[in-house]
């Protein structure tokens, strides 16, 4: 891509709010405000002082003459807990083109959403071309629908906030172009959102108490994080998948036991889970002998498919047309393969649980989101794990759990709060300018003591060689 002098200069020039400007180059840096010392304990002024080499929001502090000023004054200066702030927020890191506006006191003033079904549907995956075509056919058309029913214009926001990773480049891309145009146009800030956050601290919106630091287990299509928030920004990472997320496994068993994807393959699962014996299958709790909180999907994903293959179910064959004996033995593995994944999630819950309280004692909740949060076996097992443990769960609800557009805009109000934003872009942009957009951007850094089982985890898949021996274990149960 040819680099014009603006972007060249926007790449020279001295940046804001880090870490939210650091461009491409530095996509791998952990979503992780410098504080003074490690792990969740924080001596010293707050971050919001911690300074960056920012001239806009340096000119912006020396400005500010109002903790009470109204929409849209804040424009001219950095916003202060009392301000009312009103925030668009737009998410198309995957296959959910979603906008919504966010009052900075909670209050949704509206949220759209344009789903890709279909075509998740028809391919059983996102195609990552098809996925940024649909998301610029109708990225114009959610955005203005969000500020309609919102009963607002651009001109009364205070700033917009998109999310630029991780996820599919090409589709990060759509929605952080039609934000710089908004804000270049209205003369607004923007704050870059880091998708895992943003699913992390809607949490705070729907529950006033949750305060920091607590603990998330994040669980969605593409990642399965175990983190412990300890302050806006600054995230321990506690476990990670070494494979596959749970959602993925949930979409692949969907897929495999010819169910309906159109709205994801998870509510499919669960609901014929409802009709089966969740024990008639007895699939390996992933990863028994690895005492750390990572996850791993992969092998359970086998062992679903060599069980399918064991019934003969044929996915070609839709589960409104299959036999009662065809549809029970697909309820079976449906509800068996959810049994264990959530089981998984229990057990590293647990362990996660008692290593938080180790670094931080104060931790009280567990926040569960994600799109597989919404699923209500999900949230009544961790609710369990959660209460003998002594700590309070916390699911946003199921709306808020899938993607959205408010946890983007309630993200971005949480750090224009703390003087973390970009300027306004200038209003003639040009097409190629080099967007900050981040694939893959870990959120927060490793707790190095779940580090190394992970490691050596990564080579511990299925081995083909195990293959047969499931298969023989599969025809005993069977028998
Ligand atoms: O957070 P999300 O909307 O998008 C990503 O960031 O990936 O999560 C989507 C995932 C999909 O894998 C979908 O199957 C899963 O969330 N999901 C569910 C349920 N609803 C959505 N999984 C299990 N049960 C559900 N009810
Ligand atoms: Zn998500």
């Amino acid at each position: 891509m040819a680099l014009s002098t603006i972007s060249l200069l926007n790449h020279l020039l001295p940046k804001p709010s880090v870490p939210y400007t650091l461009t491409a180059i530095k996509a791998l840096k952990p979503l992780l405000v410098p504080r003074r010392t490690s792990m969740c304990s924080f001596p010293g002024p707050s971050f919001s002082s911690s300074s960056s080499s920012s001239s806009w929001k340096s000119s912006l502090a020396q400005s500010t003459t109002s903790t009470n000023s109204t929409i849209p004054a804040l424009h001219h200066g950095i916003p202060g807990p009392q301000d009312d702030l009103l925030v668009l927020g737009i998410e198309t890191s995957c296959d959910d083109t979603a906008a919504a506006v966010v009052r900075s006191n909670g209050e949704i003033l509206s949220q759209v959403i344009s789903s890709q079904a279909d075509l998740l549907a028809r391919y059983g995956g996102v195609a990552p071309k098809m996925a940024e075509e649909a998301h610029s056919q109708v990225i114009d058309q959610v955005v203005q629908e969000a500020l309609d029913k919102a009963n607002l214009s651009e001109r009364d926001l205070s700033a917009i906030a998109v999310t630029i990773g991780p996820g599919l480049g090409l589709c990060l891309r759509v929605g952080v172009r039609k934000a710089r145009k908004i804000a270049g146009r209205f003369n607004l800030p923007i704050v870059g959102v880091h998708h895992m956050e943003a699913h992390t601290l809607v949490a705070r919106l729907t529950e006033k108490d949750l305060q920091f630091p607590f603990m998330a287990l994040l669980i969605s299509g593409g990642h399965n994080l175990l983190i412990l928030a300890c302050d806006l920004g600054h995230y321990i990472q506690l476990g990670t998948t070494i494979d596959d997320a749970i959602g993925e496994a949930y979409d692949k068993t969907a897929k495999w036991l010819g169910l309906d994807m159109r709205r994801s393959g998870g509510p499919a699962i669960e609901e014929l889970a409802q009709e089966g014996d969740a024990k008639s299958f007895k699939f390996a709790t992933p990863m028994k002998q690895h005492k750390d909180c990572n996850f791993s999907y992969a092998g359970l994903k086998t062992q679903v498919r060599l069980a399918i293959e064991s019934r003969n179910i044929n996915a070609a064959i839709p589960i409104s047309s299959a036999s009662i004996q065809d549809r029970s033995s697909r309820a079976d593995i449906a509800a068996s393969f959810q049994r264990v994944a959530v089981l998984h999630l229990e057990e590293r819950c647990e362990r996660a649980i008692e290593w938080a309280l180790k670094i931080e004692p104060s931790v009280k909740y567990l926040v569960v989101s994600g799109g597989v949060a919404s699923n209500q076996y999900v949230r009544s097992q961790l609710d369990q794990v959660v209460k003998k443990n002594g700590l309070h769960l916390v699911c946003p609800p199921p709306s808020l759990c899938t993607d959205n557009g408010v946890m983007v805009a309630w993200t971005g109000i949480e750090h224009y709060r703390m003087g973390r934003f970009d300027p306004p872009p200038p209003a003639d942009e040009p097409e190629d300018f080099m967007y900050d957009i981040r694939p893959r951007w870990p959120l927060g850094e490793e707790y190095a003591e779940g580090r190394s089982e992970a490691r050596s985890m990564r080579k511990a898949r299925i081995h083909p060689s195990l293959t047969s021996l499931i298969q023989a274990s599969l025809h005993e149960q069977q028998s």
